[in-house]
């Protein structure tokens, strides 16, 4: 992480106009995959902006507001892929994990059942099983 604060550093310095929240997230964006609490706090900091009016660029733009979390999740729970207990198992999922998952009735991809997607990633499973262990071990 020491390296990505240099390039941040840097990236902060080059900027014409130091304000410019929403560029300095989109790098993070980029070079992270999402927006870590720490680096918000750290970003805040350095161009000298609250933290809640970074917050609220980030509620602007769903491409940041996405990357919000470290994992996106979104699962179908639409007719092609809903199996029995479903809705159970993500309460019983939402306990245990730190991040949030999202329904969705169809993710368009309805042959390849049962789906969903991480961040920008569409998986299939076939057993209630096989969809805890896949979101347990995403790191
Ligand atoms: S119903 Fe699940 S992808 Fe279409």
């Amino acid at each position: 992480m020491k390296g990505f604060y240099e390039k941040l550093d840097v990236y902060i310095d080059e900027l014409e106009n130091k304000k410019d929240d929403y560029k300095v997230l989109s790098f993070v964006l980029d070079e992270l995959g999402y927006l870590p609490d720490d680096v918000l706090a750290y970003v805040s900091k350095k161009l000298d902006i609250f933290p809640f009016s970074l917050e609220g660029t980030i509620k602007f733009y769903p491409k940041l507001q996405k990357a919000r979390v470290k994992h996106y999740v979104q699962i179908c729970v639409g007719r092609n892929c809903n199996q029995p207990g479903l809705k159970e198992k993500l309460n019983e999922l939402r306990e245990k994990i730190n991040f949030p998952i999202e329904e969705r009735h169809c993710l368009g991809r309805c042959a390849k059942a049962s789906n969903l997607k991480v961040n920008e990633e569409y998986y299939s499973y076939k057993t209630l099983e096989d969809l805890e262990k896949l979101l347990l071990n995403l790191k």
